[in-house]
């Protein structure tokens, strides 16, 4: 069984924008994101880290704007706003999940269409469903491909069956696999899917983004498919230094010699996602020169 890591093409990303920065004019504006983060949720303050240090690796200039889990809508937009009209700003990213109290859709369609880095705005978004591949593009289904691609695992032609239909990873992943570059035939499964592991045992490639740890096992699996593990879960663990250890959506011990390939969990997708997302504030910057 193959591993398909992440690291290397994520490198392989990260260099290539390192050679873009190295290479714009002295003096003159510099690539810059601002990464928003509400509260003091454990995994977003970790993500946000590392999404900090991948913009100084490759040359950025990178803010973090923190505010209060108790931060009112109205002001999470007002500072928005104030970051959607900073000319020096050319990505703005504000680190889901959002507590309860706060609208996800409202924040997301409140940066503006172009510095929306994440690719979560409705423009964005529907541009993706329309096939048009000249937006932003969310990181996560984004890296997925990139994965695939580096592996030279073809869609073309494939079923594709996505598990989750969330606004970041499984509906954009769906739309961006039915798009004639990958032309995929494509499947999404939801929790009002009748009989999941039926319809995820036909898949050519398994995408599985369900937030539920290990949950998919060999009885989700065709022989010699490919699965792709997107989820990041903590799981608590007393022997581990930090108290808990990191798991996919896949339990992989149960997928090891049914699948043909898989992702790893940590070291899969999750490095893709975070290049991806230096990826797409690069183009926004290229965007906003033009
Ligand atoms: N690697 C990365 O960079 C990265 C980035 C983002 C997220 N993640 C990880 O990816 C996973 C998914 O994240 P998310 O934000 O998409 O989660 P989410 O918003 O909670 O969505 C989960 C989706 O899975 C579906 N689902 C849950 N249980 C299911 C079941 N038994 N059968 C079929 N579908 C089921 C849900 O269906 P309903 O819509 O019906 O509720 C929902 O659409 C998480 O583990 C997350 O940590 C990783």
């Amino acid at each position: 069984m193959q591993l398909l890591e992440g690291t290397l093409p994520a490198q392989a990303i990260i260099d290539r924008l390192q050679s873009a920065v190295r290479a714009l004019p002295v003096g003159g504006p510099r690539p810059t994101v601002a990464f928003v983060l509400v509260g003091e949720d454990g995994p977003s303050a970790t993500y946000v880290a590392r999404k900090q240090i991948a913009a100084e690796q490759v040359g950025f200039i990178s803010r973090v704007i923190r505010l209060p889990e108790t931060v009112s809508e109205a002001a999470l937009l007002q500072v928005i706003q104030g970051l959607n009209e900073d000319a020096s700003l050319h990505g703005i990213l504000v680190q889901a999940p959002l507590p309860s109290h706060i609208c996800g859709l409202t924040i997301f369609n409140a940066v503006l269409p172009t510095k929306d880095v994440d690719g979560f705005h409705a423009q964005n978004v529907g541009r993706l469903c329309q096939g048009d591949l000249g937006g932003l593009i969310p990181c996560t289904p984004a890296g997925v491909a990139e994965l695939l691609r580096f592996y030279g695992i073809s869609t073309a032609g494939k079923h594709v069956v996505v598990l989750g239909r969330s606004l970041t990873v499984g509906r954009p992943a769906a739309f961006l696999f039915l798009e004639k570059t990958w032309n995929a035939t494509v499947t999404i499964c939801h929790t009002g899917t009748q009989n999941v592991k039926a319809i995820a045992q036909q898949a050519d490639i398994l995408i599985v983004a369900t937030g539920r740890p290990e949950w998919v096992n060999e009885t989700h699996v065709r022989p010699g498919a490919i699965v792709i593990d997107v989820g990041i879960n903590r799981v608590v663990d007393a022997a581990a230094k930090r108290g808990y250890r990191l798991v996919g959506d896949v339990d992989r011990k149960r997928v090891e010699g049914i699948a043909g390939a898989i992702s790893p969990v940590p070291g899969g997708v999750g490095p893709l996602t975070v290049a991806k997302l230096m990826d797409n504030t690069y183009l926004a910057f290229s965007h906003s020169l033009a």
